[in-house]
């Protein structure tokens, strides 16, 4: 059975990012048994990188305590977030950066998508390209296989109305849970 982490960005329960990131899931189980879970960052107490990291002595105990162990444990790891001035939600990029310190080797071969909606019309106005090369780069560098972004548009309907745009995340779902 494979794990599948879903890190989610957006601050709203039902709004843009949550329908895409509903389309990539249904795409993603269909057929399948899958243990999915997902932790929401804006309901997380976690905090940022402190420069006693460095020194590796102090754990801190938030959140994170719960959320690391479910990433190891992850086949496919999902980040879902609305674009904030050309990037992730700041919670999400919190709950990423607190993976310094431990060791990359363990993320060799799991695999990464992204979920990302915004006002902007398409990848480069939004800055979803952006992300994308972050996160390729990320992925090349931790071992791990970017299977891809979908972004949808949120500026002239909600997400959940944007039928080609669901049927997109369906894919990528579907393309991401390909074993
Ligand atoms: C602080 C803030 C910054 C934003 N920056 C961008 C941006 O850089 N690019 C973009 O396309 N949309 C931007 N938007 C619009 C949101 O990404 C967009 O409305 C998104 O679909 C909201 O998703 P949600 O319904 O899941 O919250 C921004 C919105 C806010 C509140």
């Amino acid at each position: 059975m494979k794990n599948i982490i879903v890190l989610n960005g957006s601050p709203h329960k039902n709004g843009n990012t949550s329908a895409l990131l509903k389309a990539f899931l249904s795409g993603l189980k269909k057929g399948k048994k899958l243990t999915v879970t997902q932790f929401d960052a804006y309901a997380l107490r976690v905090a940022p990188i402190l420069a006693s990291d460095f020194s590796g002595k102090k754990e801190k105990k938030d959140d994170m305590q719960s959320v690391l162990p479910k990433i190891l444990a992850a086949d496919l790891i999902v980040l879902a977030t609305p674009l904030y001035y050309w990037g992730m939600s700041a919670q999400l990029k919190l709950v990423w950066e607190r993976l310094f310190g431990t060791d990359y080797k363990l993320f060799k071969g799991k695999r990464l998508a992204i979920l990302a909606t915004g006002g902007g019309e398409d990848k480069k106005d939004s800055g979803a390209d952006l992300i994308e090369a972050q996160y390729k780069n990320i992925c090349a560098f931790m071992g791990m296989r970017f299977v891809g972004l979908c972004f949808a548009s949120s500026e002239k309907q909600p997400v959940s109305k944007n039928k080609k745009a669901l049927a997109t995340a369906q894919a990528l779902g579907k393309k991401a849970g390909k074993w």
